[in-house]
């Protein structure tokens, strides 16, 4: 049976098994969170590099995959491994707490002062580390010219990082790695109508890009959609609504799941030139594809972002 060293220990694991669910049935202690090779929170390094095309490692940097750095979630044992933790006290960027602010009794908002180079585009996602054992992914909901960036974190009741950061005060450190994310906004789309739907947390990182394509002259309309569980379910919306308010070409719509597919059907809602940006969870981006290609829109003109650990949470509700 392949041999695997992480830190002190030495654990057999059966060829073919999974890496990740290995290491956690043996005790070890791997930060994990979406569990399919997006967020990045299960990396650990092997002392030699795998092979390019290896699926626990095909979706990381060619400078990662040298360093020997694997997912040990995408990670099917087939060899001894010699394993080292991603420390995020080296390996990432340490980041100032500079407020948190409640924008609903389970949503927080979460600003950070990066100490270092990072850049990032309104809406993508970086994964925020409290300690090489804590880590969770989420979407930038603020501008790179804020000199700050935000974050919309839903508070789970047992939820590790979210129960933690909460009880953080301003100026502690915190560590931020693995910005990416094709969700935001390109100036090339400058005319053309731009749709947005979110669900949950995704409306911050949404009208992040929303924000961030007015500055770039967009000219075109912005239609922000948020999906509620009922009409008076959400939050952020006084907020939302004042913002639109100030700009002509913007137009804020709630919806619930119940009259969701009904509203996206409406009339001129959808142009043949649209993009649209879909955020929220993975049944809920699936749920909007059918009704925007009904609206005639092409794969191209529709970007979506799945909010894994939502789901994982979901799941488990002491895992966010
Ligand atoms: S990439 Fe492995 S847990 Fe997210």
């Amino acid at each position: 049976m392949p041999e695997i060293k992480l830190a002190d220990r030495q654990i057999s694991l059966p060829p073919g098994s999974n890496l990740l669910d290995g290491l956690l049935a043996a005790g070890a202690q791997v930060p994990y969170s979406c569990r399919s090779g997006h967020c990045q929170t299960c990396l650990l390094q092997n002392h030699q590099a795998l092979a390019d095309d290896d699926p626990a490692c095909c979706n990381l940097s060619p400078e990662q995959r040298a360093a020997g750095w694997l997912l040990a979630c995408q990670c099917q044992v087939t060899q001894d491994l010699d394993l080292h933790p991603f420390d995020p006290r080296h390996s990432a960027v340490p980041a100032l707490i500079t407020g948190q602010t409640r924008l609903a009794d389970d949503v927080l908002e979460l600003r950070l002062r990066p100490r270092g180079l990072l850049r990032y585009f309104a809406g993508q996602h970086a994964t925020l580390w409290l300690d090489e054992h804590l880590g969770r992914s989420y979407s930038i909901a603020s501008l790179p010219d804020q000199g700050e960036l935000h974050f919309h974190v839903r508070l789970y009741p047992h939820g590790a990082f979210s129960q933690r950061i909460q009880r953080m005060d301003n100026g502690q450190t915190i560590y931020l790695s693995n910005v990416a994310g094709n969700c935001h906004y390109d100036p090339d789309w400058h005319d053309r109508p731009l749709l947005l739907l979110a669900r949950g947390t995704a409306v911050g990182m949404l009208q992040a890009i929303a924000r961030d394509a007015l500055k770039q002259g967009h000219s075109a309309g912005i239609t922000l959609i948020v999906w509620q569980r009922s009409e008076d379910s959400g939050y952020w919306q006084q907020s939302l609504q004042s913002w639109a308010n100030q700009h002509p070409t913007v137009t804020y719509l709630t919806t619930t799941d119940a009259e969701g597919d009904r509203l996206l059907r409406r009339r001129g809602l959808v142009a043949r030139n649209t993009m649209a940006l879909v955020c929220g969870s993975p049944a809920f981006v699936e749920r909007q594809r059918k009704p925007l290609f009904m609206n005639g829109l092409a794969r191209r003109q529709i970007l979506d972002e799945a909010f894994l650990g939502s789901q994982t949470a979901a799941v488990d509700p002491n895992h966010g």
